[in-house]
């Protein structure tokens, strides 16, 4: 097998993380449901574990009242505090008669004479979370024949080794064997039912509830912060892969309309949890006697665009593509039907500015339009990049369609005068002079022409049709590249220079780092790795720059390993990011990494601390002959964390 470095730098050295398993192969439910994600409304996030009829009712009612419906949220459905706290005399759970007077099959009628489809709740522990509720094996019929069309089925008090607390992260036995029981359960039914599993990502579910569940919960919950947001995403990074039809990743329900987060944040939020095809499930209470959702919210929730990106027929969750730590923004990118791509520019930083999407970043050159959804904006014949206004918080979301790969540029992209053609916004990620360009002409000539590129003379051999030669860029989205020639090219492709690899293996330690080998198969593609990287302990390296190679910005690819679950911390610092420091010659790049872990922290023999991410990042500072490259995590004891992201190796693109 070819390294894994190798690999990267045949597909495109901008596709900033990459993994290795194959997870289509994994066995899949196949209900038949939820082949896009599910859209409704759940009572949770605004009232917690106390809903009642009448806010049930209104809220279901609304969701037809307001055109939510009309928009495909489909499914209403009760969460936890709508049981009584025994069981009934035939073993069942049922209904709060104070809370629910009509009963729950009325409920169901109710919900079903809408046109709606009624979404239950229950829990695989001894007790629902916040309830006073005893095990609940034994009432999916009852469910079924109140007509439910779907099941959320929560993790709280179901550690039997700990004697069932509220929650525990860190069980001694897996919850897949309780969740495939209810599936197995759900399933028995003969009713269909959408199966939710909400494990709140313990033991990884991605890499087991796609044979058991339409979803599965990936993070612990959202909270009303706007940091959540980032803590989730960073969570979803290493598993956008393992989504498909009738399985997707649950991002958890939206607080939109929960006046938690400003307009631009909302639409953050909303963009990303539709683009990874997370469920679109609204939280906000939509029409109660004291609330009614802002007209602001409600247009998001209804954005016929963006619901379009959630539901489309391909089931791709678009990936993290590119992160600028310091500057503040990140890339996400997905493919749509159609030969469209989405893609998300997130602005972190608390200010409006305008930001900049270089199409190369996400593998296109041109797009024949870019619809600039919430600017409302729509370009033709876009070329290399594409600058929109972004607010603080707010996310640029793009729909690209009639693209170009990126590095073809067709002589119609430059400007010709005479027999001379200008090319002019030229991308280049790092600077080299080791960029392959390929001069293609539409015809061949009996005779050999000179071909001038950028003023130096090459020759098309007769008969031939293109040439190959090597061209310098600078790490810039505007470079310039003259040819002049008789006849003109047809096009021109540009490649990228190869990727340089240095595994940590070859690095020296310092202070308190420390190096592990790793389980086999693990720390791609090195199979070890270097860790305990703080302000006092570090990895460095002399690397010596190719003689061919121009000095100044060089784009890197770290490869790293962070599996810092934000389980206890999400309510509180909300963080599973890791910083590392990449100093070149003493010229230092901050990047925070997202998580890169899909093993199970739990159970897996790498204990998801050993799967490797990669993040491509421009650094700054190197010079011709040797460099002092040193990794660590020299700002550590301003952060949340001392410890840097342990670190496997790092390619660079000379
Ligand atoms: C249902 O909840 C609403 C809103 O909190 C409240 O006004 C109402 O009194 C509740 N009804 C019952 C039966 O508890
Ligand atoms: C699954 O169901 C079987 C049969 O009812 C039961 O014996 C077993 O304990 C259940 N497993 C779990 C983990 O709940
Ligand atoms: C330049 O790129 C070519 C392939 O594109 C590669 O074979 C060669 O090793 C590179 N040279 C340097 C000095 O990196
Ligand atoms: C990463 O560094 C930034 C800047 O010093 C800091 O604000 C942040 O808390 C750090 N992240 C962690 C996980 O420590």
């Amino acid at each position: 097998m070819a390294p894994l470095h190798s690999l990267i730098a045949a597909l495109c050295i901008f596709v900033s993380t990459v993994y290795t398993s194959s997870e289509s192969l994994n066995r899949r439910l196949s209900n038949g449901l939820a082949v896009t994600p599910l859209m409704g409304w759940n009572s949770y996030n605004h009232y917690s574990c106390s809903p009642n009829e009448s806010i049930i009712h209104s809220n279901a009612q609304a969701l037809v009242d307001l055109g939510l419906k009309t928009s495909g949220y489909q499914y209403a459905t009760v969460d936890c505090g709508w049981t009584l706290p025994a069981r009934a005399a035939d073993g069942t759970i049922t209904w709060n008669p104070a809370l629910f007077p009509s009963g729950y099959p009325a409920l169901g009628v109710f919900i079903h004479g809408l046109g709606l489809k009624f979404g239950v709740y229950s829990d695989g522990g001894v007790q629902m979370c916040m309830t006073g509720t005893p095990a609940q094996v034994g009432s999916l019929y009852t469910f079924a024949s109140w007509g439910a069309d779907l099941l959320k089925y929560d993790n709280c008090y179901s550690d039997a080794a700990t004697d069932y607390p509220n929650v525990n992260y860190a069980p001694s036995v897996s919850p897949e064997a309780r969740y495939a029981n209810m599936s197995e359960a759900v399933l028995a039914t003969g009713r269909p039912m959408v199966f939710q599993v909400c494990d709140w990502g313990v033991d990884f579910p991605s890499a087991w509830a796609p044979a058991l569940g339409n979803s599965w919960r990936i993070s612990n919950d959202i909270i009303p912060a706007f940091r959540t947001i980032a803590r989730i995403l960073n969570q979803a990074v290493p598993q956008t892969s393992f989504a498909g039809p009738g399985q997707w990743l649950d991002l958890d329900m939206l607080e939109v309309g929960n006046n938690v987060f400003t307009t631009p944040e909302e639409q953050t939020h909303f963009s990303l949890w539709s683009i990874v095809k997370s469920p679109l499930v609204i939280g906000a209470a939509l029409k109660d006697t004291y609330t009614a959702i802002s007209a602001a919210s409600l247009a998001i929730l209804k954005n016929a665009n963006v619901i379009g990106y959630n539901q489309d027929s391909l089931g791709i969750a678009a990936s993290f593509r590119r992160r600028w730590t310091d500057e503040g923004y990140e890339i996400w990118a997905g493919s749509l039907s159609g030969g469209r791509t989405v893609v998300a520019v997130i602005n972190w930083n608390n200010v409006a500015r305008s930001l900049t999407l270089d199409l190369p970043d996400v593998g296109f050159q041109t797009a024949g339009t870019i619809k600039d959804i919430w600017n409302g904006i729509s370009t033709t014949n876009v070329v290399t990049s594409y600058t929109g206004a972004v607010q603080a918080h707010g996310t640029l979301l793009l729909e690209l369609s009639g693209t170009t790969a990126a590095g073809q540029y067709a002589i119609s992209d430059a400007v010709v005068s005479g027999n001379t053609a200008t090319f002019s916004r030229i991308y280049g990620a790092t600077a080299s002079s080791n960029y392959t360009l390929l001069v293609t002409f539409a015809a061949a000539s009996s005779s050999a022409i000179t071909v001038t590129i950028n003023s130096t003379p090459h020759t098309l051999a007769a008969h031939s049709t293109s040439l190959t030669t090597t061209i310098s860029l600078s790490a810039a989205n505007d470079n310039t590249l003259t040819i002049a020639s008789n006849p003109l090219p047809a096009s021109i492709t540009i490649t990228e220079p190869p990727q340089a690899f240095y595994p940590s293996t070859s690095f020296a330690l310092s202070g308190s780092s420390t190096r592990s080998t790793c389980a086999t198969g693990l720390c791609q593609p090195v199979g070890s790795k270097i860790g305990y990287l703080t302000p006092s302990g570090s990895a460095s390296l002399s690397i010596t720059a190719p003689s061919s190679s121009s000095a100044g910005s060089k784009f890197v690819e770290v490869y790293f390993c962070n599996n810092d679950i934000a389980f206890s911390t999400s309510w509180t610092t909300g963080t599973n990011t890791r910083n590392m420091t990449i100093s070149v010659n003493g010229q230092v790049t901050r990047i925070e990494v997202p998580l890169s872990g899909k093993s199970s922290e739990l159970f897996s023999p790498g204990l998801g601390w050993e799967d490797t991410g990669t993040f491509g990042v421009l650094t700054e500072g190197w010079v011709a002959g040797a460099n002092t490259v040193v990794v660590g995590n020299v700002y550590g004891a301003e952060g949340v964390v001392n410890y840097g992201a342990d670190f496997v190796g790092m390619g660079v693109y000379w």
